[in-house]
């Protein structure tokens, strides 16, 4: 199975800071953001990725690839040097252009080609996800395996964010996953009877294959993936695999979230990160 990642997106959220800069290569500590879900899909063992990517983003596939630059360069420290060739040996590029800016059910559907016929994953790179216990993806792999069904991955996410987001309907069935019933795109606060969110994970059977290619047969529209998955309900099954405690996201897709996530993996590396903010914080207030 492919990962496919969609990294096309203007990134309105983060201006002006993603105007020159891809915001996947925004620094989250000690590396680009999108490192983050490569790293995740080599850990889960799937047979590469695929980058959805537009113009002006190149650089984004840079950063897995060989350095002629470095390379060239006489003498560096052997943990740099080894940081270096490890972003480099991470994952083969497979890239693709999406054309126009339509959306991520279009993002994905530019990127069929690339994956075949065959079930697939979509990994959002705004999402960095950790976990205590078994990784969020390998869970939904296994629920896939058990299924033979779409998955994808939900969290509860309080009242006041539910307009962040796609937000499902469902119940657990008899097999123990929970069946979606209906998905709606981004709804006002109050106007859901669930907090359940897709947290940018999906596997998905083929099926959205043809949904999404019958979608943009004529090349016009625009088409969100939760469209794509409201179709998808109406001929076969879609699981949701709801995190856990154990289960933690970061949402770097706006600023603050990105700022966080930032924090958080400075104070696992610097365990006097956080006694320093505060300080700084104190000493500016009074
Ligand atoms: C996308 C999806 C949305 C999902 C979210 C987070 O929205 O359209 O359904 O909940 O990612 O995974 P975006 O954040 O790209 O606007």
């Amino acid at each position: 199975m492919k990962a496919l990642i969609p990294a096309a997106g203007l990134a309105t959220r983060c201006l002006p800071a993603s105007k020159a800069v891809p915001k996947e290569l925004f620094p989250v500590f000690d590396r680009p953001a999108i490192q983050y879900v490569v790293e995740e899909i080599v850990d889960a063992g799937l047979d590469g990725a695929v980058f959805v990517t537009a113009a002006g983003k190149e650089s984004v596939l840079d950063h897995f690839d060989f350095s002629p630059r470095l390379a060239m360069k006489k003498s560096m420290a052997p943990a740099l040097q080894k940081q270096v060739d490890y972003t480099s040996s991470l994952i083969d590029v497979i890239s693709v252009r999406q054309k126009e800016a339509k959306g991520l059910g279009h993002a994905v559907f530019s990127g069929l080609a690339a994956v075949g016929d065959e079930p697939f994953a979509v990994m959002l790179p705004d999402m960095i996800f950790l976990s205590k216990g078994k990784a969020v993806f390998s869970k939904m792999f296994d629920a896939f395996q058990q299924s033979g069904a779409s998955v994808i991955a939900l969290m509860e996410v309080p009242e006041e964010e539910v307009s962040k987001y796609g937000i499902v309907e469902g119940s657990i069935d008899d097999s123990g996953l929970f069946s979606i019933s209906s998905l709606i795109e981004k709804p006002l606060p109050g106007a859901t009877p669930s907090r359940y969110a897709i947290m940018g994970r999906y596997i998905f059977t083929p099926t959205l294959h043809s949904i999404l290619r019958h979608d943009y047969r004529d090349g016009s529209g625009e088409m969100e993936l939760t469209d794509a998955m409201t179709e998808l309900i109406k001929r076969e099954k879609l699981y949701g695999l709801i995190m856990d405690k154990d289960d933690f996201v970061f949402d770097t897709g706006d600023l603050k979230g990105y700022a966080l996530a930032s924090a958080f993996m400075a104070a696992q590396h610097h365990p006097d990160f956080m006694t320093q903010l505060q300080k700084l914080l104190e000493d500016i207030r009074r």
